[in-house]
């Protein structure tokens, strides 16, 4: 029995250091015309939800309009709250950052991930230390990842101390420090609803660093000649603050909502705001982190890009636990206290295995 299980993980490993070394991505194997799923890529999530498996669509998915902030900010902030502390999800519109900037994202993550392979290819790396990495599954190789998704990102660091523009690939950089730059404005807004949403003041959350780290992260989602076999990305949670994601109109993103997965619907100009696990354990559990994941789908490829906001990723050596203000004899502290360094590479080491990051760090 040993014996065979090591021949298995022995055949594994070099089906997923082969793949790897094409530096190609899934997109490689669709430009070679594959027309079944690789076994590294069959994932038990997908087997799960096959059609016999219903799904949710829900009508009441929270929609927050952004529109005259200022004057209206007592009711935002209201919405904002209760979105996230039953949904840890929402969507927002007129949140001011132009539709052809969204766009022109789209546009630009797809064409860094369609150009020829051979440009792609020096970018290809899971080093943490590199500003801009392009790959196939940041976990490829952790044990405990079930199988491989049906994914290849490009991922570039834009806060604090970004990435170069001459670091970042031609074919989307002007696009990428734009969309950076608008995308920081509105993480501060949105830092603001958050900190009100909790009765604290304004800028706390500000203060304690919570949008200082941006990275984004332009995914690629192949078309998939078995969808009922594969995943796109499989259910976790982020490891963050909080996220903004911008999708085309393919859909595939679902929310595990009261143990149903309910889609995510796509509206143009719109973006998904989602709470990371970081905002879920300094709110005491006030706001939720809540799982995710994406189907794989015949239709494609279906982009995305994620705006992951943090400290910065191995930097910071801040402590970060339940905040004071929130903490009474009634209500103590759920988790112990992380540095963000900590849990930073522990998630990472962790990968995305279906399990949670927080529950490392609760005390009850
Ligand atoms: C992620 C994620 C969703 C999507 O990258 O963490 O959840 O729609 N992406 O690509
Ligand atoms: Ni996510």
């Amino acid at each position: 029995m040993a014996a065979s299980n090591t021949q298995q993980n022995y055949d594994k490993y070099s089906e997923l250091k082969a793949f790897d070394d094409t530096k190609a991505g899934v997109k490689g194997l669709i430009d070679a015309g594959i027309t079944k799923v690789p076994k590294i890529f069959i994932h038990p999530e997908a087997l799960e939800n096959n059609p016999s498996n219903p799904k949710t669509t829900h009508s009441n998915f929270p929609l927050i309009d952004l529109q005259n902030i200022i004057n209206n900010k007592k009711e935002i902030v209201k919405q904002v709250q209760e979105a996230s502390e039953t949904w840890g999800f929402f969507q927002v519109i007129n949140h001011g950052i132009p539709v052809s900037i969204l766009d022109g994202m789209l546009h630009g993550a797809r064409r860094f991930h369609e150009q020829d392979v051979d440009i792609k290819k020096p970018y290809y790396s899971r080093d943490v230390a590199r500003k801009v990495m392009y790959n196939c599954n940041f976990d490829l190789f952790s044990d405990k990842a079930l199988a491989a998704n049906w994914r290849d990102s490009l991922y570039s660091v834009m806060a604090p101390s970004p990435a170069k523009p001459e670091e970042l690939p031609e074919t989307c950089r002007e696009i990428t420090i734009e969309y950076s730059n608008q995308m920081m404005k509105l993480g501060y807004t949105l830092l603001e609803l958050l900190s009100e949403g909790l009765s604290l003041k304004p800028n706390h959350l500000k203060e304690m660093g919570c949008a200082e780290g941006l990275g984004i992260l332009c995914n690629y989602y192949p078309s998939c000649p078995q969808p009922e076999l594969a995943i796109g990305t499989s259910r976790h949670a982020d490891n963050d603050f909080f996220t903004v994601l911008l999708q085309d109109d393919i859909g595939g993103l679902q929310v595990l909502h009261k143990d149903q997965w309910v889609d995510v619907p796509p509206i143009h100009g719109t973006l998904v705001i989602n709470i990371g696990d970081i905002l879920q354990l300094i709110s005491n559990d006030k706001y939720k982190s809540l799982e995710h994941r994406v189907l794989a789908n015949k239709i494609g490829p279906r982009i995305s890009v994620a705006s992951f906001f943090s400290t910065g990723p191995f930097a910071s050596s801040r402590i970060y636990g339940p905040i004071e203000e929130l903490l009474s004899k009634d209500n103590p502290p759920k988790y112990r206290a992380t540095t963000m360094k900590d849990f930073f590479e522990y998630s990472n080491k962790k990968g995305l295995d279906g399990s949670s990051n927080l529950s490392h760090y609760k005390i009850i």
